[in-house]
């Protein structure tokens, strides 16, 4: 068999997945030998789980789909425990009440796993298959480390929440580039290949591909940063129910918002708490934990609206010269870091315009890394969906109250971030890394023209388009 170009192909698939896997399990680590054993458990806000159920409910993914379902060996822990890390049985706040397993058995739960999962691989057992659809392209390897991951950023967050000093460390991202950037793009009229049919590790919601027709709309360069969102603030937009629709008003009274979460007050200007470290916040860089209320209030003041989904993807992906959609922004090759902040390489997102390497076709920049933005549509199937490899990934929260989120974030690993991948959260959740960008309907003017009205902002300037517009309130 070997030598064969489908043997080669499906080696490499295989370690792909291994090596995915791996790297995976080196950040779970990271994460969680990061505090107390005390810490591991404790409950950092209702919101999330302990530390120690995200980490035995990955060793349970793990084994459920990987060493039970793809290479059929028998269950290491009896049904009780499959029980205690199902997600649906038991929401987040229950958690810490579960008879859960305390740290050294879930790690060692965990390390059972990845050793049993190492020898089924060894002898053959995990081999990709393109006649098993869980194994095709090696695709159950790219879904458990992609679920790991998402758990990973889950765990970042958990840590964001955490209080006391900090325990966690990356380098500073990149600064600006320095180039000029139009505030705003047109793209014209046209449709779309959206989703995919073909990414071998694109999950059952990215799929299948499919046509879509979009008018022409405007959209930022940019995401909306620090400095510019606090001119939301400051002209008094969190009192104003004009730009909040009723339920983002009643939210926003009931929560008593005023600023996006870990900000406060100081006289010298607002200042955040950022894993531990207390700071002024940087007026360059993205927004960061706002609610799709908060994104959706500040659009409106501003004169603009949220990008839909399919016009965030057709902004990323859609290559005019081509007529055909890119894997990423930039094309086909993976992220590295002089074209996206991902993988959690820095704490933080990188000021706007550090990226000018990961812009899209039409010249939109950081739409994948820095911060997961949100759009405006609700989380449906695609036209053809169909569940995969069980509901509980997307089905059942389809057509919930559930918004879309795009584009991934600081702590979001490649592995489980593209052009197609799609995130939902409910409009009220911020303690997730997510921010946004804007979008407005092109006028008849515009249509199929090229970008001449676009203005020259300088990354970060708090002049930049949106500041003019937002004159109108
Ligand atoms: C896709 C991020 C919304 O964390 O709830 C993890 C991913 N699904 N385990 C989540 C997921 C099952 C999911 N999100
Ligand atoms: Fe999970």
């Amino acid at each position: 068999m070997t030598g064969t170009p489908v043997a080669t192909e499906s080696a490499a698939q295989l370690l792909a997945g291994l090596a995915a896997l791996q790297r995976a399990r080196e950040r779970t680590r990271a994460l969680t030998d990061a505090v107390t054993d005390a810490d591991l458990v404790a409950q950092h806000s209702p919101l999330m789980s302990p530390l120690v159920w995200d980490l035995a409910h990955i060793a349970n993914q793990e084994e459920l789909w990987l060493v039970r379902t793809a290479a059929g060996a028998p269950a290491l822990v009896p049904a009780e425990v499959d029980d205690l890390y199902d997600a649906f049985r038991h929401p987040r706040r229950d958690r810490p009440t579960l008879p859960i397993m305390g740290p050294a058995e879930a790690r060692d739960y965990a390390e059972r796993v990845r050793a049993s999962l190492l020898a089924l691989a060894d002898a053959g057992a995990l081999d990709p298959d393109p006649g098993v659809p869980l194994r095709a392209g090696g695709f159950v390897l790219g879904m458990v480390a992609q679920h790991e991951q998402q758990h990973d950023e889950t765990m970042l967050a958990t840590h964001q929440l955490r209080a006391g000093a900090p325990v966690l460390h990356a380098a500073e991202p990149p600064p600006s580039a320095g180039g000029a950037v139009p505030a705003e793009v047109l793209v014209p009229a046209g449709s779309f290949v959206m989703g995919t049919s073909s990414d071998p590790w694109a999950l059952d919601n990215e799929r299948p591909a499919h046509r879509v027709e979009l008018d022409a709309f405007w959209i930022d360069t940019l995401p909306v940063t620090n400095a510019v969102y606090t001119r939301f603030i400051e002209a008094g937009g969190y009192d104003d129910p004009r730009w909040w629709t009723a339920v983002g008003w009643a939210h926003r009274l009931a929560e008593g918002l005023s600023a996006p979460q870990f900000w406060y007050p100081d006289p010298a200007g607002w200042r955040r708490r950022r894993f531990g470290v207390d700071e002024p916040v940087p007026p360059d860089e993205p927004v960061l934990h706002v609610c799709f209320h908060e994104a959706a209030a500040y659009a409106r003041w501003a004169g603009r609206r949220l990008p839909t989904e399919a016009e965030w993807e057709k902004a990323a992906r859609h290559d005019p010269a081509t007529g055909s959609s890119r894997t990423y922004p930039w094309g086909e090759q993976p992220p590295d870091e002089s074209r996206a902040n991902l993988g959690q390489r820095h704490l933080r997102p990188a000021a706007v315009g550090a990226y000018p390497a990961g812009a899209s076709a039409y010249g939109v920049h950081q739409l994948l890394g820095d911060v997961w933005e949100w759009t405006a549509s609700g989380f449906d199937p695609y036209p053809g969906f169909v569940a995969f490899p069980y509901d509980e990934y997307s089905k059942v929260f389809f057509g919930g109250d559930f918004r879309v989120l795009r584009g991934g974030s600081f702590g979001t690993d490649p592995v489980a971030c593209r052009g197609t991948f799609r995130n939902w959260d409910l409009p009220i959740r911020r303690q997730i890394f997510s921010g946004f960008r804007t979008a407005r309907d092109a006028g008849p003017g515009d249509a199929g023209g090229v970008d001449r009205t676009a203005r020259d902002a300088s990354p970060g300037d708090a002049s930049a388009h949106r500041a003019t517009r937002a004159g109108t309130g």
